[in-house]
């Protein structure tokens, strides 16, 4: 498994462009499914998740040309409709395939996805969603089979759970909808802008979509769906990944295609810290802005709160933890997703860092200087933190298994040293050939 070495205390400048967003590209791909013609997306990123979902698709009878940049996809066999325990333990979002091949096939077998690193992580409202609108549901050796011999009807669907809306429960159902018969209100759909740039995908096919990117979306079913070319949106957690590496190194960074509009939770607590990521450029359309990090030399503690969107999203809540690690006092984290989601608190202990937990809510007392060390990522946002916190340490930090960020970051190591920082990435047989290590790749899902 390959490893980062990071030498600290390095001051980043420069400027990079952010690339496309692998949580839109992922149930985009799956809604290649619904149709018989082409699906063209551009500005797809270069990750293992999206390879993963490609050969998925390719299982499920699509024909996929092409991993990243741009991707082709068209059905050739609409016959198979079983998405394996192999391609979705390593993935959860396989589950993005149920509504559009429930939709369009009548039938999805899907392997049911376990916990992840940071909890349990179920499908109740997917399914709920799924009968809803007329299929049934049955369990069968570690399987979940839906059908719907007869088509699937439109009805008045509520997608609220204990922590908020689904956001790929929103998509599987805003696909199936939208070939059921008659209309759909989902209400509590998920407001993330990555299922706005589903509901556009689908309305450039043909669908009949309104209301996304609020809560109630009222989906009008069509018969068929057509081809399309669309754009990904720019990733909102890559963007705001490197916002914060500017800022734990006090540096001076320029992001292009910065999803400004999609970030304004974000950006607001940036602001209160002592972080100003100042719009430059893009204003006519701030999903594609400029920004320019910089800040303040002392930073400010401050209370954050993970929401469903447009509240702070807790894809970055790691990475913002060891912003606050630098902060001069006390911050508070409350983690209101994934309450389990602290598996990096322990590393960045490690790493010298003050961190209090107490259930969903950590303490992080600010100001202690983060030393270099040893230390292991366990997913793949708490991979990002740790490569965060090795930029901001003094010496040499080693983060082991990133494969996880593999999974998120297209060579994360590579844009941040075109920005000045240095890390290098080590290979297995680099660090020790005279073991004849043969290491396998953990299986992991949490994305
Ligand atoms: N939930 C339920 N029942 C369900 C589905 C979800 O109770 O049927 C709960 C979850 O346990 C959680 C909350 O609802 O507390 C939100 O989960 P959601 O379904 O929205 O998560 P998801 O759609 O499976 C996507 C992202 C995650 C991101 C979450 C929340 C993709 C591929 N994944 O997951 O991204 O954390 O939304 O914003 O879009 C990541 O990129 O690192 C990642 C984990």
């Amino acid at each position: 498994m390959d490893s980062f070495r990071i030498q600290g205390g390095r001051r980043l400048a420069g400027r990079i462009q952010i690339e496309g967003s692998k949580n839109a590209t992922l149930p985009l791909m799956a809604a290649a499914l619904c149709t018989d013609g082409q699906i063209t997306l551009r500005n797809v990123p270069c990750l293992s998740d999206i390879s993963n979902m490609a050969r998925l698709l390719r299982e499920l009878g699509v024909e996929v040309d092409g991993d990243c940049g741009t991707v082709k996809m068209r059905v050739m066999d609409h016959n198979q409709v079983h998405a394996r325990y192999d391609i979705v333990k390593t993935m959860r979002a396989s589950i993005c395939v149920l509504g559009p091949m429930l939709a369009r096939r009548r039938r999805a077998v899907i392997a049911m996805p376990g916990g992840c690193a940071f909890g349990s992580r179920p499908i109740d409202l997917h399914l709920r969603g799924m009968q809803a609108l007329g299929a049934k549901v049955e369990l069968n050796g570690g399987d979940i089979i839906v059908t719907a011999p007869d088509g699937l009807k439109g009805a008045t669907i509520f997608l609220g759970g204990p922590n908020g809306s689904t956001v790929l429960g929103t998509a599987n159902v805003m696909c199936a909808a939208a070939l059921a018969k008659g209309r759909t209100v989902i209400e509590c759909a998920a407001c993330e802008p990555e299922v706005v740039d589903l509901a556009n995908l689908l309305n450039k096919m043909g669908a009949r979509i309104e209301g996304a990117g609020g809560p109630r979306l009222v989906i009008h079913g069509v018969d068929s769906l057509g081809s399309a070319d669309h754009t990904v949106i720019p990733d909102r957690i890559v963007a705001g990944t490197y916002a914060v590496a500017a800022a734990v190194t006090n540096g001076d960074v320029t992001l292009d295609e910065f999803p400004y509009d999609g970030m304004l939770a974000v950006i607001d607590r940036f602001n209160e810290i002592g972080v100003h990521v100042e719009l430059i450029g893009g204003h006519d359309d701030p999903m594609h802005g400029t920004v320019r990090v910089t800040s303040e030399r002392i930073l400010k503690p401050t209370q954050i709160t993970t929401q469903p969107h447009p509240g702070f999203p807790t894809d970055l809540q790691a990475q913002f933890m060891t912003l606050l690690c630098l902060a001069g006092g006390n911050s508070i984290i409350t983690e209101k997703i994934y309450p389990e989601r602290f598996m990096h608190v322990a590393e960045l202990s490690r790493m010298g860092a003050q961190i209090y937990r107490q259930g969903p809510t950590c303490v992080v007392a600010g100001g202690a200087p983060l030393k270099g060390a040893p230390v292991m990522a366990s997913d793949l946002r708490a991979s990002a933190c740790l490569v965060l916190a090795g930029l901001a340490a003094e010496g040499v930090t080693d983060v082991s298994r990133i494969y996880h960020l593999d999974r998120g970051y297209t060579q994360m190591e590579e844009q941040l040293n075109a920005l000045g920082a240095r890390i290098e990435r080590i290979r297995p047989r680099e660090v020790a050939p005279a073991l004849g290590q043969v290491v396998e790749m953990a299986a992991s899902s949490e994305g």
